[in-house]
């Protein structure tokens, strides 16, 4: 931040209200935290989760990295989520205001989001579901999406949800990975006025093998269109829960059972099982929604992630219940039936919290340039009091436009940087606390230790830029990668800082004057696509599996002005080297490809093909090369170690 750059103080009357009041009384809390972590968390847990045994024990660090939380309480997710508000009184308070793809809107109270949930627990139980049995979740955004994981958390079942967009492929990877003996989808899904397979792909998911351990499949009806079933492995979701019960004893599991696994990219090899803890993350969900959205009892909060991402799994199926609030669930796309549609969506539900992404606001800004109709300055937004950004840097331009047009220049934007990983916000601002500088995620939530160090794990002053780590171990993070402790351990607490930080795989920089942090990527091989978090090796195995056509392949991400970063592939096919049509031609086969082993999200934008790819002599791909190639940017750097140099140029003239 430099002297001249914008600041933007918490709206007086809204600092005034907010559950943190002042940036005294944030710096309160960093310091309570600082002095007594463990008094600090203890003391949280206690006030915002429900505990069937008090714990004794707050951190137990005897087997570090693999930190445990609480470990001597016990607890359940969905009681926490559901009974407990209805014994607030809350029962008959909206949970869910339900926005189908068409526009038809449907109000779930706390309590029949209770009835809904038992009866499905109980279906599961039925068909021999226990605790700690993997379940896979492969819906689209729908009440029963969240029922279903609220179910799975009752009876100790661990769920994982793969986002609706993943291809049979993935969804197969992810299925045999987790060992599931059943998974919950619906016959069809809903997006943008189309309608879309689910249980066809998990038709052909599971017949691409090595998922004898899914006993059944749980069909929900969407679209009432004709799938194939398979009697007995398939069940109709509807059957199975009409003559349950609605009452459901929850299961009590200590505050270490997995509560769920999520699928996402590393650097290396397949997506990673990222294993999360029950109690600890339930306190991170509800103490963030309590201080970063400053969530109350009268606000209407939405988050348009996917349940299918970590976002919409704290920020949408556990989080905003935990606290009783209502919220706002989607199943469409911000496009359809046109661009409006967020901005119609606050005004007609009164929306005072609104949470996305970067992509959506640089893509609904052309939009509303394009068409006036669709800018939101012609709907209602007064409603709104917080907004929020997510998944991926937030450039100044965007930010500004939120501000003005979108919150009407009175809303503090929340910049929430986390991850998968992370289970909850890590640096964000609070609302009524933090003076905001657009483009910077500004300061550490109490209680997590973030720092920028060097590669030798030596903090750096402020204002030099280095690496993203965290000091101190916190409730929510990640406990294990499923199946891989080894992998978890040198992943993300790696020798280099002698095991004791958390590595992100952010860089970062502290700005010199106010400590403020500014998240500048990924120092590893993720790309961050659309906020879709991608692996390069996951790409470049999912080219060369096309084994007839591809010899080799390498991918770069490059900066883009809607999607962030765009996935740029640089191909060596098995035959001459294609120009012209027959070049585009190869190229739209190859990102069909890949939108089949992975899914549309991991298309690549730009295909380049050559005769070959630039190595050293030991045969090393030089990416830092082709980066450079892939923005379009003469090559500086030395090439003499190049075992071919000729090759950029012929690189960079293909397109
Ligand atoms: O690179 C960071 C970026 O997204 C990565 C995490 O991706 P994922 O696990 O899919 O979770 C996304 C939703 C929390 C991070 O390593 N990222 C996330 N939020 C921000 C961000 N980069 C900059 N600013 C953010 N607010």
């Amino acid at each position: 931040m430099s002297d001249t750059a914008a600041l933007y103080p918490p709206p007086t009357a809204l600092a005034a209200k907010a559950h943190v009041s002042g940036r005294a009384a944030y710096d309160r809390l960093v310091a309570e935290a600082d002095a007594d972590p463990e008094g600090y968390w203890g003391r949280l847990a206690r006030e915002y989760v429900g505990w069937k045994t008090p714990f004794t024990r707050v951190l137990d660090d005897s087997r570090a990295p693999f930190f445990e939380w609480f470990n001597d309480g016990t607890l359940n997710a969905s009681w926490n989520c559901l009974e407990r508000n209805i014994e607030r009184g809350l029962g008959a308070k909206t949970a869910l205001i339900f926005e189908a793809d068409d526009g038809a809107v449907t109000h779930v109270s706390y309590r029949q989001l209770l009835v809904r949930a038992n009866r499905i627990a109980n279906a599961l139980r039925a068909l021999g579901v226990k605790k700690g049995d993997r379940v896979v979740i492969y819906m689209a955004m729908s009440i029963d999406g969240v029922a279903a994981m609220q179910a799975c958390a009752r009876i100790g079942a661990i769920h994982s949800v793969v986002f609706g967009g993943f291809s049979a492929h993935a969804l197969r990877d992810r299925i045999a990975d987790t060992g599931a003996c059943l998974v919950i989808t619906a016959d069809q899904q809903v997006r943008g006025g189309k309608q879309l397979p689910l249980k066809a792909i998990v038709d052909e998911a599971l017949a691409q093998g090595g998922c004898a351990s899914v006993r059944h499949v749980v069909v929900a009806r969407r679209t009432g269109a004709a799938v194939p079933f398979q009697a007995p492995r398939d069940l109709w979701l509807n059957e199975l829960v009409d003559g349950q019960s609605e009452h459901c004893e929850p299961e009590w599991v200590e505050a270490e059972h997995p509560l769920f696994l999520l699928y996402t990219s590393g650097s290396t090899g397949t997506p990673k099982g990222v294993q999360h803890a029950t109690g600890g993350y339930l306190l991170h969900a509800a103490l963030t929604c309590h201080w970063t959205f400053d969530m109350k009892a009268d606000d209407i909060f939405w988050c348009t992630a996917d349940i299918g991402w970590v976002t919409g799994h704290t920020y949408i199926a556990y989080g905003p219940l935990m606290l009783g609030a209502t919220q706002i669930v989607f199943e469409g796309v911000p496009t359809y039936p046109d661009a409006g549609r967020f901005w119609k969506m606050i005004e007609a539900h009164r929306a005072t919290i609104f949470y996305t992404a970067p992509t959506a606001i640089r893509s609904l800004i052309k939009a509303a340039e394009a068409n006036e109709a669709v800018h939101p300055a012609r709907y209602d937004l007064a409603s709104l009091r917080i907004l929020g950004s997510v998944g991926e840097p937030i450039n100044p331009a965007a930010w500004t436009w939120y501000h003005q047009h979108v919150g009407g220049g009175r809303c503090p934007i929340v910049d929430t940087f986390w991850q998968t990983e992370t289970g909850g916000h890590m640096i964000t601002p609070l609302p009524g606390a933090t003076d905001l500088v657009p483009g910077s995620c500004t300061l550490p939530f109490p209680g997590i230790a973030a720092a920028v160090v060097d590669e030798t794990g030596n903090e750096l002053p402020w204002g030099q830029g280095g690496i993203l780590v965290v000091k101190r171990p916190w409730p929510s993070m990640i406990r294990t990668i499923w199946g891989n402790p080894e992998r978890f351990r040198k992943g993300y607490f790696p020798e280099e800082f002698q095991g004791r930080y958390y590595l992100a795989g952010d860089g970062a920089i502290r700005d010199a004057k106010t400590g403020y942090f500014t998240i500048t990527g990924r120092i590893d091989d993720v790309l961050n696509v659309s906020g879709h978090r991608m692996g390069t090796m996951e790409i470049e195995s999912a080219l060369v599996a096309k084994t007839d056509l591809v010899a080799e392949a390498a991918v770069v991400g490059r900066p883009d002005d809607t999607t962030g970063e765009a996935i740029c592939a640089f191909v060596v096919l098995k035959r001459p080297r294609p120009t012209g049509e027959e070049a585009k031609a190869l190229a739209n086969e190859l990102r069909n490809w890949v939108a089949k082993e992975i899914g549309p999200i991991a298309k690549p934008k730009d295909i380049r093909f050559g005769d070959n790819l630039p190595k050293t002599r030991s045969g090393k791909i030089m990416r830092r090369l082709l980066r450079s190639i892939a923005k379009g940017e003469a090559i500086t750097q030395d090439t003499s170690t190049l075992e071919n140099p000729a090759i950029l140029e012929q690189l960079a003239q293909t397109n």
